[in-house]
């Protein structure tokens, strides 16, 4: 017996199904995954190269995209360069197409922090008056 022949509905079944799945990968990559550029890995939107211009001359521009945080969040971040680290000023209009571009595509990640353990699942606190008093002698607190 020859095993092409039970391959063969297999194959005539699966040939519809990847030409259906083809274009939807297509359209959920495109859905989920802003172009990046390859050098940087910046988000190549509306004045990305100003951003990438300005802000990976003194540091790499992985300490930008690795950041993330509200409009004023980036603004309080610029300030304290130039208060402290030598970051020039801006014109009004280039800081606000900055922004704009730091706000929208690095803005406040909601689920950045894990959920915290609950009570049961976390290791004995030796500061605890109740924990019982099994924990050795090296790490009981000074009296
Ligand atoms: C004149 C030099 C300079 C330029 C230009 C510059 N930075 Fe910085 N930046 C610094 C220094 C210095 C640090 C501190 C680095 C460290 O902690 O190692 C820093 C730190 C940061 C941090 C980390 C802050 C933190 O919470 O630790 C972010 C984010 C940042 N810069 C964003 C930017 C952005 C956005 C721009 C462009 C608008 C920019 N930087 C341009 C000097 C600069």
């Amino acid at each position: 017996m020859n095993i092409r022949n039970y391959a063969r509905p297999l194959l005539r079944a699966a040939i519809p199904v990847a030409v259906c799945l083809v274009p939807l990968s297509g359209w959920a990559a495109s859905q989920s995954t802003p172009e990046t550029d390859p050098d940087s890995g910046m988000v190549i939107a509306e004045n990305w190269q100003v951003v990438k211009a300005n802000c990976s001359a003194c540091h790499s521009i992985k300490l930008v995209t690795q950041n993330h945080g509200s409009r004023a969040h980036w603004e309080y971040l610029i300030r304290w360069m130039q208060d402290t680290q030598g970051l020039w000023e801006f014109q009004p209009e280039m800081e606000d197409n900055i922004l704009d571009y730091l706000a929208t595509y690095y803005g406040p990640k909601s689920d950045a922090r894990r959920a915290p353990l609950l009570p049961s699942q976390r290791p004995k606190n030796p500061y605890d008056s109740d924990s019982d008093k099994t924990v050795s002698a090296g790490t009981e607190p000074p009296a």
